[in-house]
């Protein structure tokens, strides 16, 4: 990146992590939260929803099982990570002392600017503030933070503890100190990273996968297919480890629908455009694994 020789000096950035607070205790922050565990970190897990905490803590231990029963960790490993993780409801539980904050709240941008103003306000001033948005523009979730060059995109794989690639996103402020100081964090819990070097809705990865995953809910929606055979294309035809419409009940279907939406309503055209079927799914409350329905039943 190149800076502007009049610009003023870039901020500093904290470099060493040893307190992460990830706020959002879904799907994603859950796993962000066992990963960053699992690398030894302590780590504040925030929701204002108590029954997601509450979730989210299960989902954490029985992850944790799993990997104890497949021989990846050890007992003792496993109860550590758990007891690495304190969840709260306050955010100003977890504000004051975390050297990063992962933001993984419901994918709608007022709620991440009015959370992203929030922290700025009670995080100290070094702290790089990390989003995991599938598509909003860095800058446009940072449009109310007085520390823009701080904020950078982390957008996590789904599921985090399994998957190891983050996809680093450097919004139009976001400065080369807090390039460095997440790609250290990565490095620290054993992920990989690409860098997409432009603030684009969708990224790298999601307008790949969104364009995808839209094409084949189209497919059933028209009567060409069904589920079972777009996915069996994706797998081996493709050499895809999932289908679409098995990654999109993984991922779950509303969150789906706000990402495509937000990118056909950027982008124009068809490509993003979420079909009918996806738009029902949600309707009806069928929104893949975390309500046990989707484009495939009994899914848990
Ligand atoms: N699901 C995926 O495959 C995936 C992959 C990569 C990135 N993401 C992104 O990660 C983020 C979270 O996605 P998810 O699938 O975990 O969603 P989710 O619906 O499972 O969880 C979101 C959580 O955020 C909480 N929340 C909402 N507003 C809050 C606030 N103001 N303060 C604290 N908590 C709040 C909700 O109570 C909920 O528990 C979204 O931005 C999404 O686009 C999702």
């Amino acid at each position: 990146m190149s800076r502007d020789v009049d610009a003023p000096a870039a901020a500093h950035v904290r470099q060493d992590v040893s307190t992460v607070m990830v706020v959002g205790a879904g799907l994603m922050g859950s796993g962000i939260a066992q990963v960053a565990a699992q690398a030894g970190l302590d780590v504040v897990l925030v929701d204002d929803d108590v029954e997601a905490l509450d979730r989210a803590a299960a989902r954490i231990a029985d992850s944790l099982a799993r990997f104890v029963r497949s021989g990846s960790l050890t007992d003792d490993e496993a109860s550590r990570a758990r007891g690495l993780i304190v969840t709260e409801t306050d955010l100003r539980a977890g504000g004051s002392s975390a050297d990063l904050v992962i933001e993984a709240i419901v994918e709608k941008l007022e709620p991440k600017q009015r959370l992203f103003a929030e922290l700025d306000a009670m995080c100290a001033p070094d702290v790089v503030l990390a989003t995991n948005t599938s598509q909003f523009q860095i800058g446009r979730v940072a449009a109310n933070c007085d520390r823009p060059d701080r904020v950078i995109g982390m957008h996590w794989s789904n599921p985090p503890q399994l998957m190891k690639l983050v996809e680093l996103v450097v919004g139009p402020d976001t400065s080369s100190e807090a390039v460095a100081g997440a790609i250290r964090f990565l490095d620290g819990v054993d992920r990989r990273h690409v860098l997409c070097l432009k603030d684009v809705p969708g990224f790298i990865s999601n307008r790949m996968s969104t364009a995808l995953f839209m094409e084949g809910v189209r497919l059933v929606d028209e009567g060409i297919a069904t589920a079972e055979d777009v996915d069996l294309v994706a797998r081996l035809m493709f050499g895809h480890k999932m289908g679409p419409l098995e990654t999109l009940d993984l991922a779950g279907l509303d969150t789906a629908l706000l990402v495509s939406t937000a990118l056909a309503d950027f982008y124009g055209g068809d490509r993003f455009t979420p079909p009918d079927l996806l738009e029902r799914h949600v309707a009806a409350g069928r929104t893949g694994r975390k309500s046990g329905s989707g484009f495939y039943e009994g899914l848990s």
